[in-house]
């Protein structure tokens, strides 16, 4: 196990950003850190990075313990984190070749080493461009390179995609999945985009500061129980109220949808249809996703925009939680 944790605790003053977290990463693997805004992310992975003590419990990467070892753990890891620290007035290339004697890569090699990452995120192109002339997308992928520059056992990544557009997003996970074979490292990812967690070997999901669930993407689906169905209807209060009664499902509501977990969609869909007859305006099927795992778990979604703005909706989310 290249990270190990073992009930780790962080206290801000009578704030617990991190409480009694325990967790292993396996070597070559992308393990992601699932979590709403504040569920102690941040705090999680500087703490792994060495640049802040836990108030208890132990962190090792590589063997090294984070708190005894720091030089040694900053040696075994690369870092980019959600504010950008290049220089903007140097090329690309200039970056790398600076964060290449900083962290004391052999002399001879720091050409070929950079010219390699810099090929791997596909840079190598616009190299001799200063980076303040560089795209959003164009300066993350800059950052992941220069994580990269002296071979890390274990890449950190804080929210790697905030404020890019999709299609830089998309870009940017196309070679981060490549990571772990290409480049013989270990990801260590946070992200609040459940979405983006799909690509994981393993994920754990991070609320209040507390790991709720670890798993595998599809182990973490399992939760569910089944396929989400979800309706429009006509009345949502009455349809409600029928299909609790009737089908004994579990109903909740997000915007204008009725939504309720079947272990087979296909066989509950025409159930619903016959006990709501024409107040059925629109029926959806769905796998489960991330998501799904996270309101179950927490009565709650993880994005609060993913919430619609009406209070009945609201409303039914607390009931969801009240029953759990
Ligand atoms: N330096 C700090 N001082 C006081 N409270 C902090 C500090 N850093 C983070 N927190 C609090 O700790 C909790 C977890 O924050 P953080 O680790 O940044 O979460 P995330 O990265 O998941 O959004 C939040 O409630 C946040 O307000
Ligand atoms: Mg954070």
């Amino acid at each position: 196990m290249v990270i190990k944790v073992q009930n780790l605790v962080k206290r801000y003053n009578h704030i617990t950003a991190v409480n009694d977290i325990s967790f292993q990463v396996e070597e070559s693997t992308i393990f992601g850190f699932l979590g709403p805004n504040g569920a102690g992310k941040t705090t999680t992975i500087s703490i792994l990075c060495t640049l802040l003590s836990p108030t208890s419990g132990n962190a090792y990467i590589a063997g090294y313990d984070c708190m005894k070892y720091p030089s040694e753990v900053r040696k075994s890891i690369g870092i980019v984190f959600q504010d950008s620290t290049l220089d903007k007035d140097l090329t690309g290339y200039e970056n790398l070749v600076f964060h290449a004697y900083l962290y004391n890569v052999p002399k001879s090699n720091i050409k070929n080493r950079v010219n390699s990452v810099l090929n791997f995120v596909g840079l190598y192109e616009r190299k001799d461009e200063l980076v303040k002339k560089y795209s959003g997308g164009m300066k993350r992928r800059l950052e992941v390179a220069r994580g990269l520059i002296h071979n890390p056992r274990v890449l950190f990544l804080d929210e790697p995609t905030l404020g890019l557009d999709p299609q830089s997003r998309a870009n940017l996970w196309e070679f981060i999945i490549k990571l772990p074979e290409e480049q013989n490292v270990t990801i260590f990812m946070t992200t609040h985009y459940m979405e983006e967690a799909e690509v994981c070997n393993k994920i754990a999901i991070i609320d209040n500061g507390k790991i709720i669930a670890s798993g595998s993407p599809d182990e973490l689906k399992k939760i569910i129980g089944g396929d989400v169905v979800s309706i429009i209807t006509k009345d949502n209060i009455l349809a409600r109220d029928q299909i609790e009664r009737l089908l004994k499902l579990q109903v909740s509501e997000k915007g204008n949808e009725l939504y309720m977990t079947c272990n087979q969609g296909e066989t509950c869909i025409p159930e619903l249809i016959r006990s709501l007859g024409d107040k059925v305006l629109s029926v959806k099927i769905q796998r489960p996703t991330l998501n799904d795992v996270f309101l179950k778990l927490t009565g709650k979604t993880i994005r609060e925009e993913d919430l619609s703005e009406s209070n009945s909706s609201k409303e039914s989310v607390r009931v969801y939680k009240r029953r759990h």
